[in-house]
């Protein structure tokens, strides 16, 4: 084939991410995770992800060649997250990245973290229509994104004012004695729980708020309304319905997510709403989505569980779109910009 080969690699946060894609075909997705080590912190302690990344680096690299049955020399490009992320951890992926370009000769691409998340949808559905609309949710960010062209404008509609959806599962989960990161283990728990038995805030939907905070989201005040909820029920020394709380705050955030999706598409005429990020691995905003928007007559794209949450597949397929749109590979002096817009 002489679809281009490129080597995607992700080190944002706690995974070291190696993909392989050829055009739109995944041929390999090697992840290495530290989560194991900031578990007992409950979130991800930056230097422990850095010095992960460090360890996890070259070997990941050398297991996604084997899985792909290629060498670096077969590769066309290569592709890491430049931003935006944890400082150092972004660091040691750019860092390989340039050495593995200038060892091998290879052009590279410096990527958005974000773009590379709704690209990474390409590789189970093809190419994306123009325009789109891109629902991120992660442990870092909550965004509508309007995509009209991967390889150029996405434009970010709104976004979360305080805690990211990720933040807010992995903040609950803790407070009801689950373990990190809680997204999984939320999502588990509400299956045999009640989502009717409390009702939550749904922040930014009120109607005053739709007016300046459209597409914004806000997850703080639902996880102080969890928390005191809880709160209120062990100081009485009642037992915590778990389940219940889980279902019932989970489904605040999808109702929430969802809703604004649909308006946001339906405001700017988009027929395609894409998911990506970790909590679009989530059941019930995968299923929610798929309601909603077919009521709403919208196509709805989701990228199965393993490729929502961190990987390099995503970075090797926004790699490979800009390789195919002719887009000038970056400077070798690319920096990592934790804060990548
Ligand atoms: O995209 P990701 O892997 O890393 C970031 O870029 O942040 O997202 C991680 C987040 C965590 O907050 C995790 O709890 C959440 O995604 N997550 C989930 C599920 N799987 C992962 N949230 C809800 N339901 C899930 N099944
Ligand atoms: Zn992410």
């Amino acid at each position: 084939s002489n679809e281009p080969l490129v080597l995607g690699i992700e080190t944002s946060c706690d995974e070291t991410g190696v993909g392989i894609v050829r055009g739109h075909t995944l041929l390999a997705d090697a992840v290495a995770t530290s989560v194991d080590q900031h578990a007992r912190f409950g979130g991800v302690v930056p230097e422990v992800a850095s010095r992960a990344h460090l360890e996890a680096m070259v070997p990941t690299v050398q297991r996604a060649l084997d899985d792909a049955g290629v060498t670096l020399d077969d590769v066309d490009a290569i592709a890491v997250t430049a931003g935006p992320g944890l400082a150092g951890a972004l660091l040691v992926g750019v860092a390989a990245a340039k050495a593995y370009a200038l060892a091998a000769g290879k052009p590279i691409y410096g990527v958005n973290h974000l773009s590379a998340h709704i690209a990474v949808d390409t590789l189970e559905n093809g190419p994306i229509p123009a325009p789109a609309l891109g629902l991120l949710v992660s442990g870092g960010h909550s965004s509508l994104l309007l995509v009209e062209d991967l390889a150029g404008r996405v434009v970010q509609l709104g976004a979360t004012i305080d805690d990211a959806a990720g933040e807010a599962y992995d903040k609950v989960a803790r407070l009801l004695g689950m373990p990190f990161p809680g997204g999984p283990p939320i999502d588990r728990a509400a299956r045999d729980g009640d989502a009717g038995a409390i009702t939550f805030p749904r922040g930014l939907t009120a109607h005053r708020d739709m007016e300046k905070h459209r597409y914004d989201f806000s997850f703080s005040g639902l996880k102080t309304a969890v928390a005191r909820w809880v709160e209120a029920r062990q100081r009485a020394g009642e037992t915590v319905p778990v389940n219940d709380v889980a279902a019932s705050f989970q489904e605040a955030v999808c109702d929430v997510l969802t809703r604004k999706a649909v308006a946001a598409a339906k405001d700017h005429g988009i027929d395609t709403i894409l998911l990506g990020g970790g909590v679009a691995a989530n059941t019930r905003l995968r299923s929610m989505a798929v309601e909603r928007c077919e009521k709403a007559g919208i196509r709805v794209r989701v990228p199965r569980p393993g490729l929502c949450t961190d990987n390099g597949a995503m970075v090797a397929a926004l790699g490979s779109h800009l390789v195919a749109a002719n887009v000038e590979p970056s400077d070798l002096g690319i920096p990592a910009d934790s804060a990548l817009p």
